[in-house]
């Protein structure tokens, strides 16, 4: 898999590719990461790459040929039978979801069109992007950001990214639920004591008990995920007392 990011702000996904579990997927060649600075493809003298927006209105637009110049540079670059999704960061989108992730990790080359300014011009977009996804209803100054958060959730779904304690470490969204509450040492803080089940060594209880825990969680911070979970009888008799209790 390798990412392609177009960007007018290349230097800021730095530090991401180069720390941590990123930057050992990189530079264990289970994924790459391509930096491709949109200015670099104006032909204009002073390297701009927006202008004012046709009908008028307030702020600039990233013009279309950089963009497409660019693009055209990744495509030549790439495999013709090789599988390519180009995405552009936009409020407009439909929101980034983990389902959208998985589905991603499944090509072979996924492009990351940044935008900035007031946006893009819509002729590039409608002749280049396949996927316009958005990370929340909230509106950033880029799109640098967001592509940062889809190659995280996409390269950790690659085979390899993640070591063995790393992906049991992640569970939230399994079988659509949130993770329980976790705990390590001290055994006591602050006058909290770690639930006594956790220290009993019993399996089939504390397994019991960190699902409960987790359909409670999910119950009060995500009830919307609820509706897919996958519960067993006895977990959803758990969660409809548990409604009842509530009054919800
Ligand atoms: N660019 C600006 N805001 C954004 C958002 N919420 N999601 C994706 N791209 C964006």
């Amino acid at each position: 898999m390798k990412f392609h990011i177009m960007t007018l702000f290349p230097e800021i996904f730095e530090p991401i590719i180069q720390s941590s579990i990123l930057g050992r997927g990189i530079s264990q060649n289970l994924f790459e990461v391509e930096l491709i600075n949109i200015r670099d493809f104006s032909e204009n003298k002073h390297n701009r790459v927006d202008d004012y927006t046709y009908g008028g209105g307030a702020g600039m637009l990233m013009a279309a040929p950089p963009i497409y110049r660019a693009y055209q540079s990744i495509i030549a670059s790439i495999d013709s039978h090789a599988l390519v999704r180009t995405v552009y960061l936009t409020p407009q989108g439909a929101p980034f979801v983990q389902g959208k992730a998985e589905k991603l990790a499944s090509y072979d080359h996924i492009i990351l069109l940044c935008g900035h300014y007031e946006g893009i011009d819509e002729r590039v977009l409608s002749m280049i992007v396949t996927d316009y996804i958005s990370i929340g209803d909230y509106v950033l100054t880029g799109g640098e950001l967001p592509a940062m958060i889809i190659i995280d959730a996409v390269a950790r779904l690659l085979p390899g990214v993640l070591s063995n304690e790393d992906s049991a470490r992640f569970e939230s969204f399994h079988d659509n639920l949130l993770e329980y509450p976790q705990y390590t040492r001290p055994e006591e803080f602050m006058g909290q004591k770690v639930p006594e089940v956790l220290l009993s060594g019993h399996h089939a209880r504390i397994e019991s008990w960190r699902r409960e825990r987790s359909i409670e969680r999910t119950l009060e911070r995500r009830p919307d995920l609820l509706e897919d979970a996958v519960l067993s009888k006895k977990e959803q008799k758990f969660l409809n007392d548990l409604k009842k209790d509530l009054q919800i």
